[in-house]
């Protein structure tokens, strides 16, 4: 397997980090089972499965569950993937299915994969075949503040800003935090997700994941963050949030407004103005 992936041993689990197309995927194993955490884009699934036979030495079917941080190809495609070959159901959100529905839900979809695909370019990689089911219906539909079916030791965390359905994840006892897109790390320097659709919401979220204490924090991009910094680097992100998009990342931006559950509330804001307005 790649040299890059690492694994971690805690009092409560194994953690395994695994070097997936664009993003970094983690399996916690434990002795009854293991938790797949945002297991990668659609064409991830023959490596989980190698890891699995290799490394684990486990049968794939031990993972009980994958958890959808958010509807985006890298981190939905691998956990629908799961679920067909091997039934393996899925936690998500129980707001992630606005995210791809409709007409021009199918056109974000779309724009996403091709976004992925420029990433994946940018890193050198391969050109792959990413797509996958943009109506997932989550086996297990999660909300704020709520246990992980199965994995009681992960609470679930709603920090919307990225998209309307983002969550996180966090394990008191080991004090980790699993942030998902919400820090992006380029070696050792962090930035905001690309794209902050609801600024005021992810600056709520911030604050909210920096209360945590997290002593690790785990990341989808860019290695894990160790020690006390976590809190400060949300603080930072806080103060990016309403400043101007960097000029590499105006595409994605100019992209990302075809979801329902982006213009949804926008156009709904525009016409309780209007109506004001006419009131007045
Ligand atoms: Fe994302």
């Amino acid at each position: 397997m790649d040299g890059r992936n690492t694994i971690t041993r805690t009092s409560s689990f194994t953690l395994h980090c695994i070097e997936g197309y664009i993003n970094n995927i983690f399996l916690v194993e434990y002795p009854e089972g293991i938790l797949a955490i945002d297991p990668g884009v659609a064409s991830d699934l023959p490596l989980i499965e190698r890891y699995c036979a290799e490394v684990l030495r486990r049968p794939v079917t031990d993972i009980t569950l994958s958890v959808v941080s958010h509807m985006h190809p890298d981190h939905a495609g691998g956990a629908t993937g799961l679920r067909k070959k091997y039934g393996i159901p899925i936690a998500a959100h129980r707001l992630v299915d606005s995210w791809y529905a409709g007409v021009t839900g199918l056109i974000q979809h779309l724009l996403d994969i091709y976004m992925t695909q420029i990433v994946a370019r940018r890193s050198k990689r391969p050109l792959r075949r990413i797509s996958f089911k943009r109506i997932i219906k989550p086996d297990r539909p999660l909300i704020d503040s709520m246990y992980l079916p199965g994995f009681d030791d992960w609470r679930v965390l709603y920090i919307p800003g990225h998209t309307n359905h983002d969550i996180v994840l966090f394990n008191k006892k080991e004090k980790i935090l699993y942030a998902a897109d919400s820090i992006v790390n380029v070696r050792g320097s962090f930035f905001l997700p690309i794209p902050v659709i609801f600024k005021k919401k992810m600056i709520s979220s911030y604050k909210k994941m920096g209360a945590l204490n997290a002593s690790t924090i785990l990341l989808a991009h860019g290695g894990t963050i160790s020690g006390t910094r976590g809190k400060d680097i949300f603080s930072y992100l806080s103060g990016l949030v309403f400043e101007p998009v960097p000029a590499l990342a105006r595409l994605p931006y100019r992209l990302s407004r075809f979801s329902p559950g982006i213009w949804k509330p926008y156009m709904k804001k525009r016409f309780s103005a209007a109506v004001k307005k006419i009131i007045k």
